[in-house]
């Protein structure tokens, strides 16, 4: 069992980049199985911040092997961008990055159906991060989709021709103003950036090294409360965010699987509409937003923010298997006098501690108060010199989950981090 997975809790933005750039030294591989350029995924190290959004966070350790699995929708031009971005040239770049032949295409008019549909809802939209993702998927899963693979095809201009007309068939229907040239250019620049890179059945290559007991790291993005099916929906991603994504999205067997990793923040946090039971709307909220620095890496959009919600995050728990958990930004919540937990929810007027299956129901969220602490953390790096109210929030948590906390983020750079056994 030489493949872990690693994915997210809440709705997103839960620390993932960070974590899967520390943990990276201990793993050959690195792969990422779903999603595309919604994601947003930081890390930092020697002072300088880095977003990343198709390629897998273990990019900037020069001896692993990372890939981009068949379940990732790719956009060409937001991967040369960030192929560029990067620092190390093309030529050195190509030994540290495959791509699936089957990850589907982001075309540059499912970014325009994205806007379209959106702007369409009205009141009820998503609040899509408009990188063309739900379109991507939809084309998938209706069997129309252009994928990786075919780039390297003699008719490929002609397929995207068809395509295209398809869309403008649809977008006919909109009343939505576009200009395609803009995204086309970059869109094609980005194919010949990808022709660089082995595209490949990438699913062999992942078991092949699982057989060698090479190990490997699956990095979800989103998060589980944005799965498509287990999510919030409809205010949710177009792919399976949850473990078994990983399966599906590299192609591997659940038996290959070992540990599930289960990043969480030290509180709640959403981009994007839909329901958020703990959202605070008071000075806390804005405080951790402004202490926190919560503001989207992918849209740049102000998160919601809100206290942690362990209803949710023991579905959360449930639906992935989660082995280990791991906290971050605990350091954003130093000087805080008192931190609240969600334990239960009270939805017309009974106690309840299962997620409700209307997006549209009032939920009233039931909290415990725990002390707060009001050391600064961030230059701690063994667990014992943390303040005794972190410890008892933390196995307050593990209590309430059954689940370990194995390891503490103290802030964004990659040695800010806690490792417990
Ligand atoms: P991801 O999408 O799950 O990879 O998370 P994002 O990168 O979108 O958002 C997490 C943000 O918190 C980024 O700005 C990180 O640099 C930052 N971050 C990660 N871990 C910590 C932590 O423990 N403390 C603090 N203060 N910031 C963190
Ligand atoms: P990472 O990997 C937070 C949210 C959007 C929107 C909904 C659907 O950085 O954690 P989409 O563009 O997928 O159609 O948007 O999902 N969303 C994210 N929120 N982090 C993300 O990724 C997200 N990716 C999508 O804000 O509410
Ligand atoms: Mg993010």
């Amino acid at each position: 069992m030489n493949i872990d997975i690693l994915l997210g809790l809440q709705w997103g933005d839960e620390g993932k980049g960070k974590i899967v750039d520390a943990l990276s030294p201990v793993y050959d591989v690195i792969a990422r199985f779903q999603g595309g350029p919604n994601a947003g995924h930081s890390l930092e190290f020697n002072n300088v911040k880095h977003v990343l959004h198709l390629i897998p966070s273990g990019i900037f350790h020069a001896d692993k092997l990372n890939i981009i699995g068949n379940g990732v929708v790719v956009d060409p031009s937001v991967f040369k961008k960030e192929i560029e971005a990067l620092g190390p040239p093309v030529s050195e770049l190509t030994k540290r990055l495959i791509i699936s032949n089957k990850a589907n295409l982001i075309l540059p008019s499912h970014r325009i159906l994205d806007a379209a549909y959106e702007m369409s809802k009205g009141n009820s939209k998503i609040g899509s991060t408009l990188k063309g993702i739900g379109p991507a998927y939809t084309d998938k899963t209706s069997r129309n989709g252009l994928r990786v693979g075919d780039i390297l095809k003699k008719d490929f201009r002609q397929r995207y021709n068809d395509h295209f007309i398809n869309h403008l068939t649809i977008l006919k229907s909109y009343d939505f103003k576009f200009d395609l040239k803009e995204y086309e250019n970059g869109w094609f620049e980005g194919i010949e950036m990808l022709k660089k890179f082995p595209v490949s059945n990438t699913e062999y290559l992942v078991n092949e090294l699982a057989g060698k007991a090479k190990r490997i790291l699956a990095e979800g993005a989103q998060g589980t409360m944005l799965d498509m099916d287990f999510g919030s929906y409809p205010f949710v991603t177009s792919s399976n965010t949850i473990s078994a994504g990983a399966c599906t999205g590299l192609g591997i067997s659940p038996k290959l699987i070992g540990d599930i990793f289960g990043v969480f923040k030290a509180y709640c946090t959403r981009v994007g509409c839909g329901p958020f039971p703990t959202e605070l709307f008071d000075n806390t909220g804005t405080n951790l937003r402004n202490i926190g620095h919560e503001f989207g890496s992918t849209t740049g959009r102000p998160r919601r923010c809100g206290w942690l919600d362990l209803p949710a995050m023991k579905y959360a728990i449930m639906i992935n298997g989660i082995t280990k958990l791991f906290m971050t930004k605990a350091d954003v919540m130093s000087g805080f006098k008192t931190i609240k937990v969600c334990t239960s929810y009270k939805i017309d007027g009974k106690t309840s501690f299962e997620l409700p299956y209307n997006s549209d129901i009032a939920i009233e969220p039931v909290y415990a108060e725990l002390e707060g602490w009001q050391e600064e953390i961030t230059t701690k790096r063994d667990y014992n010199e943390l303040p005794s109210a972190l410890k008892k929030y933390i196995n307050f948590i593990e209590k309430q989950t059954g689940i370990p906390i194995t390891m503490i983020s103290v802030g964004p750079d990659r040695e800010e981090t806690i490792f417990r056994n």
